[in-house]
This record gives structure tokens, sequence and C-alpha cells, in this order.
């Protein structure tokens, strides 16, 4: 196969062949996202020119009114962000050769009827490879992998291998989470399973390794001697859009904290993996994840803040209010916003509080990691007008503007000894051509390729589920909710929860420490 025109790719060899099938095909998230991820591992030649992908749904359709369905949706999405624009020709050619690995089967996974089917598909095809997807609802995750394992299409066999991706929402709380590890261990192994989490694929989230482990700067900074808090934010500023049916019953909590949060939690605090493989690295954030303090119900309320958007004013925009979204239930008591404290009870973040939140209808979109290092131990400069130090501050931007900001203190020109804080920058953009991806496209690859480094491992899952238990079962017992206005970020009490231990949040969408409004020199000559 030609190698592609993208650079970067060069040396990555292309996946082995396989059949993947995939499991709800006619959703969302199949033409939002798995499809043009694919379309981009083909066009970056990572795909064994012989894989053929299979949606599997109820709908009536066949090979060729689902490809046309797909293509439309792309089509009309290629001038926005998801799909690659920067040459519609290109696009059109590289889809026309894409577009013939696409098939359809129509049937009800929920009944046998269509194992059969894809087992005669597979005994069929050139390869015993078999990948199976989960894009469904989370209802159906255990019923198809029941099913699969009846069928015994997750059997392998010498050089055949038979995976199965599991989407989110994996569980609704601990009990639900430990019944389907069990349900998707009875029929296969763990290195048979990825869970998804798309943060994972984000190439800014696997770089927080990178900068902790592959620079001496960092690493001796990087614990309770010299970092004072650190700060988790995941800000949107959409709304529950068409999801309601699904959001209303999850909530922010749900969706946001035990699986995103807790990854990026994770990155930033575990102690460096032994050797760079799954194993190694999924134990580590196995154990950060155990080592989050179990709140009592008391300690859970006090240590949290739920609250709810309602109409407001977003980009100049009035939008709703949740309670008037398509989709909510009236008296819904849903959460679209989460504040809370957890504490890492370990040798290097005893002390440490991490503070997290997530919220839609925020003031700007912003996934971000805060890091708020101690005051320096001694002010030399107590005798000048400078009496306070500030605090250095990392900021670890996720999105939208990838990067690390570093705030430290200079001086300021003149015959007076005056600081400032001013900030050093990395922009990934500055150093790197970044071609349109949706961030599923490394989750697919090692999918195919076997490597479950950024997948979620049984005990990851449920470490998880059971920090946030406390918050769930207190909620349950109290489920009154503050509204915020959208466009702010939060209710009082998120800023109440922080400012009673004598800090504050970072701005949302600032890439600077709190307080600081740097300001160009030359743009404040006259
Ligand atoms: C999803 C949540 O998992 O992540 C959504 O279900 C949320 O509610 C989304 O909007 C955020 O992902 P990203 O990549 O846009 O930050």
């Amino acid at each position: 196969m030609a190698r592609p025109e993208n650079a970067q790719y060069q040396s990555t060899p292309a996946a082995e062949d396989t059949t993947m099938f995939i499991f709800g095909a006619s959703g969302d998230l199949v033409k939002r996202l798995l499809i043009p991820s694919l379309y981009h591992l083909d066009r970056d030649g990572l795909l064994d020119e012989r894989m053929q992908i299979v949606g599997i749904d109820l709908a009536a359709n066949d090979d060729v009114t689902f490809r046309q369905h797909l293509k439309d949706f792309i089509a009309d999405k290629a001038a926005a962000s998801h799909v690659e624009s920067r040459d519609s020709e290109v696009t059109k050619a590289h889809w026309q050769r894409f577009e013939q690995r696409l098939h359809y089967l129509q049937g009800d996974f929920t009944k046998d009827e269509i194992f059969t089917q894809i087992s005669r598909y597979i005994a069929q095809a050139n390869t015993g490879n078999a990948l199976f997807y989960c894009a469904t609802s989370s209802n159906f995750f255990g019923e198809i992998a029941k099913r699969l394992g009846k069928a015994r299409l997750l059997e392998e066999s010498e050089g055949n291998y038979r995976r199965l991706v599991v989407e989110k929402p994996f569980g609704h709380d601990l009990e639900s989470a430990r019944a389907l590890n069990a349900q998707l261990l009875e029929v296969m192994n763990e290195n048979q399973i990825y869970r998804i989490d798309h943060f994972l694929g984000k190439e800014t989230v696997q770089n927080i390794l990178v900068a902790r482990f592959a620079n001496v700067l960092f690493e001796p900074f990087w614990n309770n001697h010299y970092i004072d808090h650190i700060q988790i934010t995941a800000a949107e500023t959409i709304g529950v859009e068409k999801r309601a049916a699904f959001y209303d019953k999850a909530g922010a909590m749900r969706d946001m904290v035990p699986n995103h949060l807790f990854q990026l939690l994770a990155m930033v605090a575990i102690e460096p993996p032994a050797a760079f493989g799954a194993d190694a690295l999924r134990n580590e954030k196995s154990k950060v994840l155990e080592a989050i303090r179990p709140w009592t119900l008391e300690e859970a309320a006090h240590n949290s803040a739920r609250g709810r958007y309602e109409a407001g004013t977003l980009d100049g925009r009035r939008v709703p209010g949740y309670l008037e979204e398509e989709g909510v239930e009236a008296g819904s008591t849903t959460e679209t916003f989460v504040a809370m404290k957890v504490m890492v009870d370990n040798w290097r973040w005893v002390g440490v509080p991490f503070y997290l939140r997530t919220g839609k209808r925020m003031s700007a979109r912003d996934t971000e990691i805060a890091i708020c290092f101690k005051p320096a131990p001694y002010a030399q400069f107590r005798d000048t007008e400078v009496e306070r130090m500030t605090s250095n501050w990392l900021i670890i931007q996720i999105q939208p503007n990838e990067g690390m900001w570093f705030d430290f203190q200079t001086k300021r020109p003149g015959p007076e000894l005056k600081m400032d804080t001013v900030k050093m920058g990395f922009a990934y953009k500055d150093f790197f051509d970044l071609p349109a991806v949706t961030g599923y496209e490394t989750l697919l690859y090692d999918c195919l390729t076997g490597d479950q480094m950024l997948f979620q491992r049984a005990d990851t899952i449920e470490n998880g589920w059971r920090a946030v238990q406390p918050f769930l079962e207190a909620w349950a017992q109290d489920d009154r909710l503050e509204g915020y206005a959208a466009g702010d970020d939060g209710p009082a009490a998120a800023h109440e929860l922080i400012q009673r231990d004598g800090r504050r949040w970072h701005k949302v969408g600032e890439p600077t420490g709190p307080g600081v409004a740097p300001v160009p020199r030359r743009a404040r000559r006259p």
C-alpha cells in the first residue's frame, strides 16, 4: 500500500488484518467518531489493506445505504473539525477507497441469529482475527458479550485474536461496574477486553507521562514537599444537547469523574512505572485510585458541590436552562456541574488536596490540570515593596489550547525591587503539525495491534467507582441542587468549597495562575 503523505506515521507499521464488527452501527458515535477515525487511520496507511468493517444494527440498511449515510454525514462535517478538510479532493479519493471496507448486517444483537451470521462472516474472511466493538447503549454490553461467548466467537486460536471493545459508561455505580466486569470475565480474559476512555486518546493526556518521566526537571518537585494543591478542570460550554435520555440518568459525576477526571488524576499522580508497558502502567494507576481516601457520607457531602445550569448568556447567545432542554424529565434532580475535593493517601501525596470540577454550560471550553506549588520558603525581599510572594503554577492544558505554561516571579525593570509574575509556555501548535484527528485514532490502532496501555483494567474501573461511591450515596440522601447561570463557572458552593481551604479556582480558559494578568511589555507602552 502507498505510504501516507503524513510524514509523522512513516515508521508506524499497519495493523494486521482483522474484521471489525461494530454493534450499534446506526448510532451517533459511529458516524461522529469511529468511522472518521478509521478513515484517518486508513488515510495514514495504518490499516491492513484487506481489513473489513461490518456495521450491525436493527435499522434496514445494506452496504450501499450504510456507506451513503456515513458519507453524507462526513461530507457535511468536513468543513468542521472532525474530518480532514484540508483538501477535499484528497478526502474524496480516500473516501472512495475506504468505503469499500464498509459493510452492513441488519439484525438484533439480543437474538442469536446475528451471531450465527457473524460466525459465517468470519469463516469466509481472510483472517480469523476479529474485533468486536460495543458502540451501543450500555445496557447491551453484558448481553453482547454473553452472546458472543455462547456462539464461541471469543475463543482465540493460534495466531487469531478475538477482542471486545467496551464504550462508556462502564456501570452506574460500584456494584453495577463489578457485575459487568464479572459478566465479561466469565466469557473472556482480561487481555481481550478494551474498556475505552477517550480522554486517554488525547495527545496531551499521554504527554503528561512524557513530561513527567522523560525530563529530569519536574519529578524532583512532584510531591507534597513542593506542591500545595492540584486542580483538575473539565469545563464545557455545550449543554446537554440531544443526549438527555442518557445524561439525565447519569449526571456530571457519573459522566465525567470516575472515568475521565480520574484518568487525568492518575496520570498526574502515579509513581514512575517500572517499564513502559500496559501492565506496569495500569498497576500504578490502579494503586493511585485505590489510595483516594474513602470519605464518610458527611465528609463527601462537605467536600463536594453540585449544580445545575439555568438560562443564561454564553458567547453572546441566550441559552435555555437544563430543565427546559428537550428530553429532560420534569422534576429532574440531575447535576450538570460537580466540584469535589479528594485526598490521595500515599507517601508522595499525603496532605495535597486534589480539587476536581466539571460542568456543562461553563464560561469556556477548557480541560486543564493546574498545579500550584508552595511559596518560596523564605522571603528575602520582605523589606522591599513586595510583601507577598506568589506561588508558581504549572498549567497543563489538555484542550483546546494544548500545551504547558509555567508562572514564575521576575524582577520588573527599574530602580526599585518590584516583582511581576510572568509565564513560560509551550504550545503544541508552535512545534507540531497536528493532523485533524478525533482522538479515537490512537485507541483504535491500539485495539487493532493489541496494546492495552491506554485502556482501563477491571480493577482501575472499580477503584474509580469506589472513590465516587460516597458522593453518590451522600447525594442520594440530599438531592438539593444549586443553580448557576449558563456562562458561570458553577454555583457559589463550588467556590466556597475551595475558599474554605484558603485557595481559589484557577480561572477557566486562562493558561496562567490565578490573579495573573499577563500583559506583553510592548503592549504597556503608550
Ligand atoms: C463524554 C461525555 O465522555 O466526554 C460528554 O459523555 C462530554 O458529556 C465529553 O461532553 C467530553 O469529551 P471531550 O473530548 O469533548 O472533552
